[in-house]
């Protein structure tokens, strides 16, 4: 960690001495997954909205598919200003603001209308709030979707995941989330999940429908548990160097271009999980299965108990808060 703030203050000296350069200020957006995705849709829609408004005073540049940097790796760039833009998932943010693995909490949330009270009350303010200390500046949440469970076999009760290596995201509540049933995490960047998945670095993996599909993951995992244990969503961030050097006018734009690109994404979210899943169903590659209340039961209660320890981490008041929402 101490390592991690030396780079960080040694990039920001550097980036403060860059002269700025006439011509139009440039937004580079950084994010790993497919265009084809809410998240890589909302990303093109904000480019468009933004380029429009500024009148080509702000030029955004999307890099989709980990073509820039992958989450992890986004970190020291976007807070060195060498990036403008990301939006990491939840998890991506749990080694500087290990608060936001709040969202990885596995049964948090009852159903996407739960989670958009959460992120637009109290409890998202005070994760906005979170970040800001750390130099960066969170414009909005994003929504993928709930998370599904696949594998080279029906993983059907919580017993179906013992000894399994499920690859994570970076996050120790998602380590915790497989402990607690037994069965053993493997944290790898996004970009590498289709190869470890091929080649037997891991055997099962957790993913929304949009990124299962079209990450083509159902070419390697035979089975698809339809389990919603959890959610995967993003917060979308920039930096303080670049925003405060934002005329009042230019910061009024990217807001109200990401407003109306939130409500764009998070829309399609909604409606292309059915999609997704049919086209899966469609490869004719992947069995899908679903749980029956009484497994979907034994999941919950499993995995419930590793909140405790995430009460010092995360605070108390903050889980408190969201389940009460
Ligand atoms: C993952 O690593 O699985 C996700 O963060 C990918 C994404 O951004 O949806």
């Amino acid at each position: 960690m101490r390592k991690f703030s030396l780079i960080v203050a040694a990039l920001l000296v550097a980036a403060l001495a860059t002269p700025v350069l006439a011509g139009p200020i440039v937004l580079k957006f950084s994010h790993v997954v497919a265009v084809d995705t809410p998240k890589g849709q909302a990303a093109e829609y904000f480019k468009k909205l933004v380029e429009e408004r500024s009148h080509g005073e702000i030029k955004v540049e999307v890099y989709p598919n980990s073509s820039l940097f992958n989450d992890k790796d986004v970190m020291i760039p976007l807070m060195t200003n060498s990036v403008q833009m990301a939006a990491p998932s939840f998890s991506k943010f749990t080694k500087f603001a290990p608060q936001v693995q709040l969202f990885d909490l596995p049964f948090l949330f009852n159903d996407s209308d739960h989670l958009h009270r959460v992120c637009t009350g109290e409890v998202g303010q005070k994760i906005l709030n979170v970040v800001g200390k750390k130099g960066l500046v969170g414009l909005s949440f994003w929504d993928n979707g709930f998370k599904q469970l696949s594998a080279n076999k029906p993983i059907l009760n919580p017993e179906d995941a013992a000894g399994v290596k499920f690859r994570i995201m970076s996050s120790k509540v998602l380590e915790e989330q497989f402990h607690a049933v037994h069965a053993n995490p493997q944290v790898l960047p996004f970009s590498e999940v289709y190869s470890a998945l091929q080649q037997g670095v891991v055997d099962a993996c957790e993913n929304p429908l949009s990124n299962f599909y079209t990450k083509k993951f159902f070419e390697v995992q035979k089975d698809l548990t339809l389990s919603n244990h959890g959610y995967l969503g993003y917060l979308v961030v920039t930096n303080k160097i670049f925003w405060n050097k934002l005329s009042d006018t230019q910061k009024e734009v990217i807001k109200t271009a990401m407003a109306e690109a939130t409500v764009y994404g998070n829309d399609l979210a909604l409606k292309m999980a059915d999609s997704y899943l049919q086209k899966v169903k469609d490869s004719g590659k992947t069995t899908v299965h679903t749980l029956t209340a009484d497994q979907r039961l034994a999941w919950k209660t499993q995995m419930l108990t590793i909140y405790p320890k995430f009460y010092n981490v995360i605070g108390k008041d903050l889980i408190d808060g969201a389940l009460a929402n």
